[in-house]
């Protein structure tokens, strides 16, 4: 008997994502500063959650392509896609209520997601379905190993209002939890030739340039609505410059410098998926899903 090259098909099986119903009811009077690093770290994390309803809906939409198309024979991978659509689902409608807190805070989110869903709806209507499913795996390769980094360093919330935190680990939990599943259907779909595999990797090119260029263009706008906000409720006159510069400092700690730096450190996990072969369950991080159900009894609806 020989050992099996790619174990990926065993640990989908020990995997099955299961959807929970889970309500976080977050204190709305910490929308815009819930973040322990301070408000341009949680301006930062808002600005992400932004994108997430009509994001995972493209996700949902661009598999269910597929599923209705009955494309896909294997009644285990048709089981994992209901319970990827759960999950998702379920992600929407946290982040929904989520995103309308921060926007009755005063931040042009609902504003700057009708852009999300406008370029969404477009690239729906102009893209083949399985561009729309690389592009899907390629964002569910983002949140898996943005999920995953915030998973080995819960550091990275200390000081952070607790039921904010227990939001981004349960999404974090999950997504490392399907994160096989958009992956699985696409090469059940599509194969692993050379085409499908150029075109998986155009994807990520893609749908990276993409994603953070908006997320880039987003945050300042977020930020200055705050600032204007909070100016004209008399919270803040005038920010001095040494505190100006330490949130930008923060920010970029925590994206490229090293509390945790995620963008930089992220690299090589995500330069990894444009190796022939690669495999989401490649790393095998499932002990990161060992609280998900006591988190899910914490909060049941
Ligand atoms: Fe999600
Ligand atoms: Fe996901």
């Amino acid at each position: 008997m020989t050992a099996n090259p790619n174990p990926a098909p065993d640990i989908r099986k020990a995997t099955m994502p299961i959807r929970r119903d889970i309500a976080f009811k977050l204190p709305a009077e910490r929308a815009t500063n819930w973040h322990g690093m301070g408000e341009q770290v949680t301006v930062f994390m808002n600005t992400l959650s932004l994108f997430f309803p009509h994001g995972e809906r493209f996700f949902i939409d661009s598999i269910r392509h597929y599923r209705d198309a009955e494309q896909i024979d294997d009644p285990e991978l048709q089981q994992a896609v209901r319970a990827f659509i759960g999950q998702e689902a379920m992600h929407g409608r946290e982040h929904d209520e989520f995103n309308a807190m921060v926007d009755d805070a005063g931040l042009p989110v609902l504003e700057l997601e009708a852009k999300v869903k406008t370029l969404l709806d477009f690239l729906q209507a102009h893209l083949p379905p399985s561009m729309q499913l690389s592009a899907t795996c390629a964002l569910e390769h983002w949140t898996a190993i943005m999920g995953g980094m915030l998973l080995d360093n819960p550091e990275v919330f200390d000081g952070s209002e607790p039921r904010f935190r227990d939001m981004w680990m349960w999404h974090a939990m999950e997504e490392t939890e399907h994160k096989g599943v958009a992956f699985d259907v696409y090469r059940a779909v599509l194969g692993k030739g050379v085409k499908a595999e150029t075109l998986r990797a155009t994807g990520l090119v893609l749908a990276t340039l993409l994603f953070w260029a908006l997320v880039f263009n987003f945050h300042p706008k977020m930020m200055k609505a705050l600032q204007q906000q909070q100016a004209t409720q008399g919270k803040r006159k005038r920010r001095g410059l040494r505190q100006r510069v330490r949130g930008l400092v923060d920010l970029a700690q925590f994206t490229v410098g090293t509390k945790p730096g995620f963008l930089r450190a992220l690299l090589p996990e995500y330069l990894s998926y444009f190796r022939p072969g690669f495999h989401p369950w490649d790393v095998d991080n499932r002990h990161h899903l060992e609280g998900v159900e006591a988190l899910a009894e914490r909060y049941a609806a």
